[in-house]
């Protein structure tokens, strides 16, 4: 019996050996330290007020062999008691531990997993400096800036277009800024509880159909289940995208080669589509002298004529090579009217010999009366056959 209360005796004495070293947080503590917390969670939003303390109990609840309980913060202050009140304004990373003296097992603690957070003053999208305008199948840089936000690693950033949610091509790690009073330059979000600007960066591509698309970002404090629900979050507003693109210019209007008519000028129309819209100038041999309106030319002389289309992006040129025709139409149309001239005329004087030899006859018949042989036989003696009395 001796033996075995002795045994008994050195395994509380290992175990609590064990219990201290391990300082609280290994899993063997867990299981055996008594202690525990409610809640096991505590998550609170930044200046919120009438807050329940956490209480640090014993379970099973023997406390016979309690010596003394309080909490720890930080680095060494230090309240008595059960339980811990949060400061909301100001205690960015307590890390509150309640530690527990036994009598026999020696010292032993517990974590309360702590979390003050708050959400971002504000949420706002720009392009990246260096990309202030988005270029067609150029890659586009937007970033989010997230302000005065905490803790900054539980931030998730979400990217809209128009309302619903997409997934850039490319999405640069979360950039944090602010770490005070610690070193900015060994910024790990995940060491700082204290509120930080957090920005982050995409790339996307986009095309001439993106032109005016608005994109936001949302940022959101992702807690877990012991947090607020739905989770809180807040959205930039909306940035109106403008996609630049190369000018095209709309060759239907413009073939490569125009026949133009001598004295007949062609009107040459150069229309070019792009954004910035573009500018469009004419050039051609110093020779030709057409007359230029706009974006249209007019030009009367043989040679190449060159559009060029440019804004920002590109500059792009269509040659157009005009022709001289000799028009033939009017000398055909001469010719026409000088053969209906000459047809017309042969047609007159045809007709006019005929009625001058009706009338002549006409005039003899209308003269029966005299009935005097002499007139018959000025009529080549053929008038016996008609039957002349019925005619007068
Ligand atoms: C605190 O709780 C959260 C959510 O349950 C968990 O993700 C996190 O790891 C915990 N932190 C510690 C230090 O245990
Ligand atoms: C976005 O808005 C349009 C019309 O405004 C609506 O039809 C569509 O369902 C909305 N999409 C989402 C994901 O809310
Ligand atoms: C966070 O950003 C805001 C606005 O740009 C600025 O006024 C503030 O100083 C920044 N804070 C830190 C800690 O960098
Ligand atoms: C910043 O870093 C330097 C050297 O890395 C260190 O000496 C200094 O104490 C740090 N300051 C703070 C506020 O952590
Ligand atoms: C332009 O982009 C949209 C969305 O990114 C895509 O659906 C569409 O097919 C693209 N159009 C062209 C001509 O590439
Ligand atoms: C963005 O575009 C929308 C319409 O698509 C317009 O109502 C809004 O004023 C524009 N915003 C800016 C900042 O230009
Ligand atoms: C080119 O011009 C014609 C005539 O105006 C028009 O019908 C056509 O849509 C234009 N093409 C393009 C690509 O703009
Ligand atoms: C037309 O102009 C472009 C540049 O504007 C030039 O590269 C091209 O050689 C020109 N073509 C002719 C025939 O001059």
């Amino acid at each position: 019996m001796d033996v075995l209360n002795s045994l008994r005796l050195l395994s509380v004495l290992l175990t609590s050996q064990l219990l201290s070293l391990s300082n609280g947080t290994g899993p063997s503590a867990s299981l055996e330290c008594p202690i525990e917390i409610t809640p096991d969670r505590m998550v609170v939003r930044y200046q919120s007020r009438g807050l329940r303390p956490a209480i640090c109990t014993l379970t099973p609840a023997d406390y016979t062999h309690l010596k003394e309980m309080y909490w720890q913060v930080g680095q060494g202050d230090t309240t008595d008691g059960m339980s811990w009140f949060a400061d909301t304004d100001r205690d960015w990373d307590p890390r509150p531990v309640c530690i527990a003296t036994f009598s026999v097992i020696g010292t032993c603690q517990k974590p309360l997993n702590f979390t003050l957070y708050k959400t971002p003053d504000s949420v706002s999208i720009r392009p990246v400096v260096g990309s202030s305008s988005a270029v067609e199948q150029r890659e586009f840089q937007l970033q989010c800036d997230i302000t005065s936000v905490a803790p900054a690693a539980n931030v998730a950033v979400r990217w809209y277009r128009g309302n619903e949610t997409f997934e850039p091509l490319r999405r640069g790690p979360l950039r944090v800024t602010g770490c005070q009073p610690e070193n900015d330059t060994t910024c790990d979000p995940r060491d700082v509880r204290s509120p930080l600007n957090v920005s982050s960066t995409i790339s996307i591509t986009l095309n001439r159909t993106d032109d005016g698309a608005e994109f936001s970002c949302e940022a959101q404090l992702d807690l877990g289940p012991e947090g607020p629900l739905p989770p809180p979050n807040m959205m930039s507003s909306p940035f109106n995208v403008t996609v630049y693109y190369k000018p095209v210019i709309n060759t239907t209007k413009l073939p490569k080669t125009i026949p133009v008519f001598r004295g007949y000028p062609e009107e040459l129309v150069c229309e070019a589509e792009g954004q910035p819209a573009p500018k469009i100038q004419w050039l051609y041999s110093s020779d030709v002298v057409p007359r230029e309106s706009g974006d249209t030319l007019f030009v009367s002389d043989a040679g190449v004529y060159n559009c060029s289309a440019s804004n920002q992006v590109d500059s792009i040129y269509h040659e157009v090579n005009v022709i001289l025709k000799e028009d033939y139409l009017p000398l055909i149309a001469g010719f026409v009217a000088v053969t209906v001239v000459a047809i017309s005329i042969v047609f007159l004087f045809i007709y006019s010999i005929y009625y001058k030899n009706t009338k002549m006859r006409r005039y003899s018949l209308k003269n029966p009366k005299v009935d005097t042989p002499s007139s018959n036989v000025a009529h080549n003696g053929c008038d016996m056959q008609f039957p002349m009395t019925k005619l007068s």
